[in-house]
């Protein structure tokens, strides 16, 4: 099969049809109001990603309970009375004939607000969470379902759980994050057991026809955190489960700004190679991999060796909404690169401030410096 016809060749994906294997990676920018609900410029900017060509949109971090919110500006599903205007996000993208899937989250220990619980009392960005108790735990799993269900109310086709980046799921599961004498910590198998419980009733509260993926976070990319040789095992536990696919990824808040994770992360494909191990533990689950696939080739590449399925694109979509039709030949102009060395969006929503793209024009930039205090003119200026 040709480079392009491979890219292009329709999947399926329990039940659904992917009309090619390119799907827009979760990148959560601050776009929403500080209530927790869509605004304008989410909403512009969903359309626009799912006008791409992509097949498949995961819209960015969602949060189940006001407790484990990653910025004031993460959109919300912990009520009802979200559903309306997850209802417009998910009618905009299947507008543009997209499949549209949501994130859910809780942060746990990274929840951007002074007071945060999490697995184990370890101090996070200068702040000591409390330990979870089992009511905490009890009412973070019913969170998680209810948030699903509202997902599903609102007209998404699937939900993708936030088992990536060192949130909550991750801070039960590595032996890092989760020093629990219960049985919820010690051995692998307590350390894995709230994420499946999360799972559990979340595919029950959807039922076996709705779609639930995972976000999986192969490795923490720190000597002491998780490697392949537990996650591996977990994976097989979400596969018995039935999971709609695993998205693969690598690294937490606590390696990404270290000097080796900022090297590799320049690299094209960084994640693959993580991609292809996991898969290689679960080849019946679909893989999605992610990390700067900024060329078609590439991209071929991946799927021709069957390192993944299904290719995430995150940044690289960001700085080309163009990508996929370029990578077609509908649009004929060099596909523009996210530059490996800028981490602007990045960088932007550390600070609480709504992502933009250093490739953008700077009209376009300024847009969204309106929405946001600002005082990012500098940085700018230094890339
Ligand atoms: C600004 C920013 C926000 C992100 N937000 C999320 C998120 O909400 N959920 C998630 O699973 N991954 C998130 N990611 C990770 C991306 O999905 C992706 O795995 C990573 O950026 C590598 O792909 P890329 O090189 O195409 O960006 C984010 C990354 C960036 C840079």
């Amino acid at each position: 099969m040709s480079e392009a016809s491979l890219l292009f060749s329709r999947f399926h994906l329990k039940g659904l049809e992917l009309k090619n294997r390119i799907t827009m990676a979760p990148m959560f920018l601050g776009y929403a109001n500080a209530d927790g609900t869509t605004s304008p410029v989410l909403l512009e900017h969903y359309q626009k990603m799912a006008a791409s060509g992509a097949a498949l949109i995961v819209v960015e971090n969602i949060s189940v309970d006001p407790t484990g919110l990653v910025s004031p500006f993460t959109l919300s599903v912990h009520d009802d009375r979200f559903i309306p205007g997850l209802a417009e996000l998910a009618g905009t993208i299947k507008g543009e004939r997209a499949l549209s899937f949501v994130q859910i989250n809780h942060a746990g220990r990274y929840a951007f607000m002074p007071e945060k619980m999490a697995p184990s009392p370890i101090e996070t960005w200068g702040v000591v969470p409390r330990e979870m108790t089992g009511e905490d735990v009890d009412m973070v799993i019913r969170a998680f379902q209810a948030g699903a269900r509202r997902v599903k109310e609102a007209g998404f086709d699937g939900v993708e759980l936030h088992g990536g980046t060192g949130y909550l799921l991750v801070q039960f599961l590595s032996g890092r994050t989760n020093l629990r004498t219960d049985g919820y910590g010690g051995p692998l198998i307590n350390r894995m057991r709230f994420p499946l419980e999360v799972v559990d009733a979340v595919m029950d509260e959807v039922g076996s026809d709705f779609p639930v993926g995972y976000r999986f976070l192969a490795d923490e990319w720190l000597p002491d955190g998780l490697h392949p040789d537990e996650t591996a095992p977990f994976a097989r536990e979400l596969e018995k489960r039935g999971v709609a696919y695993l998205s693969v990824m690598a690294g937490t808040y606590d390696s990404f700004f270290i000097p080796e994770y900022l090297d590799k992360e320049r690299d094209e494909g960084y994640m693959v190679g993580f991609a292809a191990e996991i898969k290689r533990a679960v080849p019946k689950t679909p893989i999605i991999t992610a990390g700067r696939i900024q060329s078609t080739e590439t991209a071929r590449m991946i799927l021709e060796q069957e390192h993944a399925d299904l290719i995430g694109l995150a940044r690289v979509l960001f700085a080309d909404p163009e990508w996929p039709k370029k990578a077609q030949g509908i649009v004929h102009s060099p596909i523009v690169v996210c530059e490996p060395t800028c981490s602007l969006c990045m960088k932007r929503v550390m600070k609480g401030r709504p992502a933009f793209c250093s490739q953008w024009p700077k009209e376009q930039r300024d847009k969204i410096r309106l929405l946001g205090p600002d005082d990012d003119e500098e940085e700018e200026a230094g890339l």
